[in-house]
């Protein structure tokens, strides 16, 4: 490889000829991001009349009914692939019953921003218990306290016919209940949508970095999540989730946190050929922007950095709370 030289030996092969002028590294960039590969997640909290900033979040609020309806118009403007619609009820109880109601906030809003946007844009919707049960777990519980599997999938399969009423194209199963594919599928058919798309958070990490979550969906979670999410050191695990997902119907994969999980989202997009979507999940986000606020780093070009690994290492869909923004940096740079 290399050529004698009267200085010794030189390099023939030299990659950093590629790398000389900025065009010559677009012309051989290897992924690339698009607008349409951004999905955005959004708030929407019953009773508010102003929009309330997140103080984990800076940059994220939690929209009223009428903000929420003009931030989906925005987004659809910038392109973006698809909104993430999450409910945050005025009151809750112990089987989260605002989830199944028609009238509650998620149900109203999804109907709401569907009015708004129409087909324009993908609407999903957080298929989830927890931001409406008082204890905050994403199930029902059984009387020993533990999340009860089975009872939660009837509750799941309500819920999943209330958004499909309302709605949604897509349903957005974050639960980790064992079977919540196959029994959202069929009700999904039994209600006459067959047509209804399935997004499974199917490797779902039980993870610190959903902390500034919480606050936005106002969670009222004391203890944590790890007998239904995943415990972090298994990657094997998660392909087993992934193959029982796919073979209950997913639509789509998702893997979640993004960053902290890469090898996951390889391994899933090596093992599956439905889309494979990945979470960069508010602790991913609130990182970010916390050091960026002390000066610590650049923010544009590590939101871009993230978003690009995410990417690179095999999703092809990815929700993040940067969506509009870097939809807008993305439409002026092409
Ligand atoms: C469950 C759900 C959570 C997130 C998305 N769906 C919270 C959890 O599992 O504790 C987290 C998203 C984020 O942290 O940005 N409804």
């Amino acid at each position: 490889m290399s050529t004698p030289g009267p200085l010794g030996a030189f390099p023939a092969v030299r990659p950093r000829r590629l790398r000389r002028t900025a065009a010559l590294r677009r012309l051989v960039e290897e992924v690339r991001l698009s607008p349409a590969d951004l999905v955005l997640p959004m708030f929407v909290r019953e009773g508010l009349t102003e929009p309330r900033p997140l103080r984990s979040m800076p940059g994220v609020v939690q929209h009223t009914r009428d903000s929420l309806r003009k931030a989906a118009v925005e987004a659809v403007q910038a392109g973006v692939g698809g909104l993430m619609l999450f409910g945050v009820p005025e009151h809750k109880d112990e089987i989260g019953s605002g989830a199944t109601d028609p009238a509650g906030i998620l149900n109203v809003a999804l109907a709401d921003v569907r009015a708004e946007v129409g087909d324009a844009t993908v609407i999903m919707s957080d298929l989830c218990l927890d931001e409406f049960t008082s204890h905050g777990h994403c199930g029902v519980l059984a009387p020993d306290g533990t999340v009860d599997n089975d009872a939660t999938l009837r509750r799941y399969a309500e819920m999943a016919v209330a958004q499909a009423q309302a709605g949604a194209h897509v349903l957005g199963l974050s639960g980790m209940m064992d079977g919540q594919v196959a029994a959202v599928r069929q009700a999904l058919d039994q209600a006459g949508y067959p047509e209804l798309a399935v997004l499974a958070y199917a490797a779902k990490y039980a993870s610190a970095a959903y902390g500034p979550f919480r606050e936005a969906v106002e969670s009222s979670l004391r203890g944590d999540r790890r007998t239904y999410q995943q415990d972090p050191p298994n990657l094997r695990e998660a392909l087993r989730e992934v193959a029982l997902d796919v073979a209950e119907g997913a639509d789509i994969v998702m893997v979640k946190p993004a960053l902290l999980y890469l090898d996951v989202v390889r391994a899933v997009r090596e093992a599956v050929d439905v889309p494979v979507a990945a979470y960069q999940i508010s602790g991913e986000y609130a990182m970010v922007e916390a050091a960026a606020a002390n000066g610590w780093l650049n923010r544009e070009q590590m939101i871009m950095e993230t978003l690009t690994s995410i990417r690179r290492a095999g999703a092809q869909i990815i929700l993040t709370y940067w969506a509009v923004e870097v939809a807008g940096w993305l439409r002026s740079r092409s």
